[in-house]
C-alpha cells in the first residue's frame, strides 16, 4: 500500500503476463506428477509459539500455483510493503485512516508480547477482569435475578459484529458450555426474532446482554427496548433492571440514559472494529457459556497467530500464503467467491462469520487515497458445513461452469465419537474426497471405460468431471478454544493482508450508511400514502403497495 493501485506493481504486472502465458499449462494433475514432493513444498504446518498444543497442516498444494507463482506473489506482498503496514498495525497508528482511528483488535489478546501505547490499551486487562468476575458470578449461581432465582438463561441482542462473532464461537465451542445455561442471540430488527426468543424465556432467570459498540444502532436499540418492555410487564419496578441487563459498548452516555448502569457497563474502544469486536466485552456472551478459562484460552490461541503473523517469514507466514493466493484467483482468474467448508458441524457458523469479516472489510472500490481501483477487491465468501453443502451447491462447484476457490476446514478429532467415531471417519472420508475429486476430476475416457460402448454420447459427457478446481486443505486435532482462535486470527490476518495489497481501508464500513438513511427517511413516510416523497416510481409504487394492504 504505497500509494499506487496495486495493478501498478512491477510483481503485478509480471503475474499478469505469468497468468496469460501460462494459466491453460497450469493442470494439478500434472503438477502433481511431475514434481513428487509438491506436497512437502506446497504445505506448512502451524504450531503455535505459546503452545505446541495449538497446531494445524494447512495444505495448499491443491492450489494453480509453481514455485516460481508464489514467490511473484510473495513480491506482490513485498511491494506493498505489507510488513511495514502490519508492523504498524501492531504499533497502533492509525491505519485506518477514513476514521482516523488505530486498528488494535490484537491489543485486546496481547498477553504483554507487543508493546501498544494507545490509549485505553491499558484498560484491556481490567475489563477482562471485570468478565472474567461478572461471567463467574453468573455461572456459579451467585447472581441472582430479582425474585432471587439463579440465571439460567441468556439473550444477547446486538447485529452484525456484536452478533456473528459470539453466535459462531459459541457454536464452536458448545462442548466447553455450560449446558444449563442456554445461549439466545437476537440480532434481527424483524419482531419475529426477539419475540421468538422471548417464548422460551422467563424474565425471572434472563439475563440480557446489549452488545452494540456505538449503542445507537436501530435495532439492537429497538430490540433491546422492547426486551425491556417485556421484563418490565412481569418485574414491574425499574430498580431489577440492573440485575437482568448489562452492556458492551464504547457508549457510556447512551448506555446510562437506556437505564443501563455503568457498573453494569463493560467497556471497549474505538480501536476495535465491530468485526473483529468478539475478543473484547462483546465476548461477554462466549465467557458466560464456555467460561472465563476457556474464554481466555480463545484469546491466547488468537495471540499466538498473531505473533506468527507478525514474525514468519513471508513464504512460511500462513495468512500471507491464503492472502496470494486468494489474490492469484480473484484477480487473475477471475473468481468471484470464496467458499469456505469446514467439515465440523460446530464450525456451521463460520462462513456467515467471515461473511461480514471479509466482505465489510474488503469489500471497497476506493483505495485508501480516494482512487477507483482497475482490478477486483474483495471476494464474495459463502459456504456451508460438509457434507450438507454437498448435497446442495456442491454440483455447480465440481461441474459448474465457475471457477470457486475453496478452503476446506476440519478436525482429526471429533467431540462426539459416536459409534466409535463412524460418523466421523465418513465426514473426513468426505473432506478428503472432495478436494480430490475437485482437484483431479474424472477425464472421459475414464467415464467412457466405466459406462462400457453402449453409453450414450449425452451421458458420458454429463459425467465428466474437468477438475483443476484448486482448494485449501486445514486439518487440526481438535477443535478447542485455543485453535479456534488461531484459526479465526488466521482470516483475520489473510483479509488484513488482502486490503494492503489492493490498498484499500480494510477497517470501515461507509458502504452501509446509504440504505441506513434511506431507511431513515422511508420509516417516517410510511403511514400516509401523501407523505410518500422524493423517490423513483419503483420505490414509491412499491410503498403504496404496502400501504394498500398493511393491517395496522
Ligand atoms: O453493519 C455495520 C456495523 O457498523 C458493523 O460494522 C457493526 O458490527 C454493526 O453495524 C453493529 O454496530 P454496533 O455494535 O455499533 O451496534
Amino acid at each position: 500500500m504505497s500509494g499506487k493501485l496495486a495493478s501498478e506493481y512491477a510483481s503485478w504486472k509480471k503475474l499478469q503476463s505469468i497468468y496469460d502465458a501460462e494459466h491453460s499449462k497450469l493442470i494439478l494433475k500434472d503438477l502433481f506428477a511431475a514434481d513428487p514432493e509438491r506436497f512437502n513444498k506446497f504445505s506448512r504446518e502451524y504450531v503455535s509459539p505459546d503452545d505446541p498444543s495449538v497446531t494445524f497442516l494447512l495444505d495448499f498444494s491443491k492450489n494453480l500455483v509453481t514455485e516460481p507463482i508464489l514467490g511473484t506473489l510473495l513480491d506482490l506482498v513485498r511491494e506493498a510493503q505489507l510488513e511495514t503496514y502490519r508492523d504498524k498495525m501492531f504499533a497502533g497508528e492509525h491505519i485506518n485512516t477514513s476514521e482516523d482511528r488505530a486498528v488494535l483488535h490484537v491489543a485486546l489478546r496481547n498477553f504483554n508480547d507487543f508493546s501498544i501505547s494507545e490509549a485505553g490499551v491499558n484498560e484491556v486487562s481490567g475489563v477482562l477482569a471485570h468478565m472474567k468476575e461478572f461471567s463467574e458470578a453468573v455461572r456459579s449461581g451467585s447472581w441472582k435475578g430479582y425474585t432471587g432465582k439463579t440465571i439460567n438463561t441468556v439473550v444477547n441482542i446486538g447485529i452484525g459484529g456484536s452478533d456473528l462473532g459470539p453466535v459462531m464461537v459459541t457454536e464452536a465451542l458448545k462442548p466447553y458450555s455450560k449446558r444449563d445455561l442456554t445461549t439466545h442471540f437476537v440480532s434481527n430488527i424483524d419482531g419475529t426474532h426477539l419475540a421468538e426468543t422471548l417464548r422460551l424465556c422467563d424474565p425471572e432467570t434472563t439475563l440480557f446482554i446489549i452488545a452494540s459498540k456505538t449503542f445507537t444502532t436501530q435495532e439492537t436499540i429497538t430490540n433491546a427496548t422492547s426486551a425491556r418492555d417485556w421484563f418490565l410487564s412481569t418485574a414491574k419496578d425499574k430498580a431489577h433492571v440492573a440485575k437482568h441487563f448489562v452492556a458492551l459498548s464504547t457508549n457510556t452516555k447512551a448506555v446510562t440514559e437506556f437505564g443501563i448502569s455503568e457498573s453494569n457497563m463493560f467497556q471497549f474502544w474505538d480501536w476495535v472494529g465491530g468485526r473483529y469486536s468478539l475478543w473484547s466485552a462483546i465476548g461477554l456472551s462466549i465467557a458466560l457459556s464456555i467460561g472465563y478459562d476457556n474464554f481466555e484460552q480463545l484469546l491466547k490461541g488468537a495471540h499466538g497467530m498473531d505473533k506468527h503473523f507478525k514474525t514468519a517469514p513471508l513464504e512460511k507466514n500462513l495468512p500471507v500464503l491464503l492472502a496470494v493466493l486468494g489474490i492469484w484467483y480473484n484477480d487473475f482468474y477471475g473468481a468471484q467467491t470464496h467458499a469456505l467448508l469446514p467439515y465440523d458441524q460446530y464450525l456451521h457458523k463460520f462462513a456467515d462469520y467471515f461473511q461480514q469479516g471479509d466482505m465489510e472489510s474488503n469489500g471497497k472500490f476506493v483505495t485508501k487515497g480516494g482512487e477507483r481501483v482497475n482490478y477486483q477487491t474483495g471476494p464474495i465468501i459463502w459456504g456451508a458445513a460438509g457434507t450438507n453443502g454437498q448435497h446442495s451447491f456442491y454440483q455447480l462447484v465440481h461441474q459448474g461452469t465457475k471457477l470457486i476457490p475453496a478452503d476446506f476446514i476440519a478436525p482429526a478429532t471429533t467431540h462426539n465419537p459416536i459409534g466409535h467415531s463412524k460418523h466421523h471417519r465418513i465426514l473426513l472420508s468426505n473432506f478428503f474426497a472432495q478436494p480430490e475429486a475437485l482437484a483431479f476430476g474424472k477425464t472421459e475416457e475414464e467415464v467412457r471405460k466405466e459406462l462400457g460402448p453402449n453409453a450414450s454420447e449425452p451421458l458420458i459427457k454429463s459425467k465428466v468431471f474437468e477438475g483443476n478446481r484448486p482448494s485449501n486443505s486445514i486439518i487440526f486435532p481438535l477443535l478447542t478454544p485455543s485453535t479456534l482462535g488461531a484459526l479465526i486470527a488466521l482470516y483475520e490476518h489473510k483479509i488484513f493482508t488482502q486490503g494492503v495489497i489492493w490498498g484499500i481501508n480494510s477497517f470501515d464500513q461507509m458502504g452501509v450508511e446509504l440504505g441506513k438513511v434511506l431507511a431513515k427517511a422511508i420509516l417516517a413516510q410510511l403511514e400516509k400514502p401523501e407523505d410518500v416523497k422524493g423517490h423513483d416510481s419503483s420505490t414509491t409504487g412499491l410503498i403504496h403497495y404496502y400501504q394498500k394492504y398493511r393491517k395496522e
